[in-house]
């Protein structure tokens, strides 16, 4: 398949550097120094990628607006590899960002089988953690939300059968309604700017999720009437598929601009002002005026046993609402990187890059980065056993739970009005 990755694919090991390389995601790197608090996300080296972020981490420093939105499709309940992308979600509106949830019942319908009623079943119990972990804004069902299912269509103008094939590996055997949610989705990336205003838009996300990026960045490209470029001493801003008006109202906005068959080329104006306005008057002429979604791409945890976190192994994971004896059966029972003996960890320590009782503290159980500090050292002095180690962190994921639990009680109510 040409794409090397496929969202629906129950494989998701995937080789960073690759994809890096391959399809143009930048290093995380330098673009978190704009912004003016880096989460732990960012600082442990869990979101590795992104496109386009320095626009959204500009908007967070400038306190200028910007939308963040993703996706749950709800095949199942909510679990701990969900957390993740919630945190980031969170994050983004408490940077300011105007935030949208979309729970994506057309794709698990289409692609899973779910049913409607379990749709809302398992949709509303992704919800009620989202609220939970502190999210505010707008959030939606896809197979209620009509204005979605017209930029859907819309988006669908732009898309053809080949990029689907080159982009998915869809053949002759995907049904039509696996291409209906992809619209879906790419609509649902682009919602935000067509109900709060064109912005910039951050999308935080898997690795897996980037063939559905490249598609609504694509089709956003696609939408717009003029292409804007600084060729140095002036501003060529070009028709794509602009009516005549449109370009002669650029040309108008600008006096002293000159005006060529399928461009107006503007002196002396800084960039961004020519950008913002040929984007309000492609909206003035009936365009939608998208900035190219932005988005950053995290790693997935693996599963508590060592291997992948799937829903299908139930020991590699937990849910919110397990039992307490279960997942504290499941810490306990969690792939260490403990050696043979006491002996020998007291002498070597542990080796907590390959402990997922370590990582489960990196992701989520261990905010304070001096705590976590401490307990890298602990373990790789062999001053502490796996067995201590793991009783510690099943004291965090059980106070982390109650908390959560109980604040998905309380905000039950919000979950049922969407
Ligand atoms: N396809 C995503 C998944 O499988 C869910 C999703 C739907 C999504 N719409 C989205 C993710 C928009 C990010 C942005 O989990
Ligand atoms: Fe993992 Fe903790 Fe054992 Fe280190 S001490 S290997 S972090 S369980």
């Amino acid at each position: 398949m040409q794409s090397g990755m496929n969202p629906w694919s129950s494989n998701q090991t995937v080789d960073v550097d690759r994809l890096f390389a391959e399809f143009g995601i930048e290093p995380i790197g330098e673009v978190v120094q704009r912004l003016p608090e880096v989460p732990p996300f960012m600082r442990r080296g869990v979101v590795v990628g992104h496109r386009d972020y320095q626009v959204v981490a500009d908007a967070i420093r400038n306190r200028t607006p910007f939308h963040v939105l993703t996706g749950f499709m709800p095949s199942g309940l909510p679990h701990l590899g969900h957390l993740m992308v919630m945190k980031e979600v969170v994050w983004h509106v408490q940077q300011g960002g105007n935030g949208y949830v979309a729970i994506a019942d057309r794709e698990a319908h289409a692609v899973r089988g779910i049913s409607w009623e379990k749709c809302r079943e398992f949709g509303r119990e992704y919800l009620k953690a989202l609220y939970a972990l502190g999210f505010r804004g707008t959030t939606y069902y896809q197979s209620k939300n009509e204005r979605l299912k017209d930029l859907a269509f819309e988006a669908s103008t732009k898309v053809n059968f080949s990029d689907l094939a080159a982009i998915y590996g869809f053949g002759p055997e995907t049904s039509l309604a696996h291409a209906v949610s992809v619209a879906t989705q790419v609509a649902d990336i682009l919602f935000p700017q067509l109900d709060a205003g064109p912005a910039p838009t951050v999308v935080p996300v898997g690795l897996d999720q980037d063939p559905h990026l490249r598609l609504t960045r694509d089709v956003a490209h696609k939408f717009r009437m003029f292409t804007v470029e600084d060729r140095g001493d002036y501003i060529s801003v070009r028709s794509k598929n602009a009516p005549v008006e449109a370009l002669e109202a650029v040309h108008r906005a600008f006096p002293g601009s000159k005006k060529y068959s399928g461009h107006v080329d503007i002196m002396g104006r800084p960039y961004a002002l020519v950008d913002d306005t040929a984007r309000e008057i492609e909206i003035a002429h009936g365009g939608f005026g998208f900035y190219l979604p932005s988005s950053t791409y995290h790693i997935f945890m693996p599963g508590l046993q060592g291997g992948k976190m799937s829903s299908s192994v139930p020991e590699s994971l937990f849910g919110f609402y397990e039992p307490d004896t279960s997942v504290r059966k499941k810490v306990m029972a969690a792939m260490t990187g403990g050696r043979m003996t006491l002996e020998e960890q007291r002498r070597l320590g542990g080796e907590p890059d390959r402990c997922s009782v370590y990582l489960l503290n990196l992701f989520h159980m261990l905010e304070d980065d001096e705590e976590f500090a401490d307990l890298r050292r602990r373990c790789e002095s062999g001053e502490m056993t796996c067995g201590q180690c793991k009783k510690e962190t099943w004291e965090r994921v059980q106070a982390f739970l109650a908390d959560l639990r109980d604040k998905m009680d309380a905000v039950e109510h919000l979950a049922d009005e969407v």
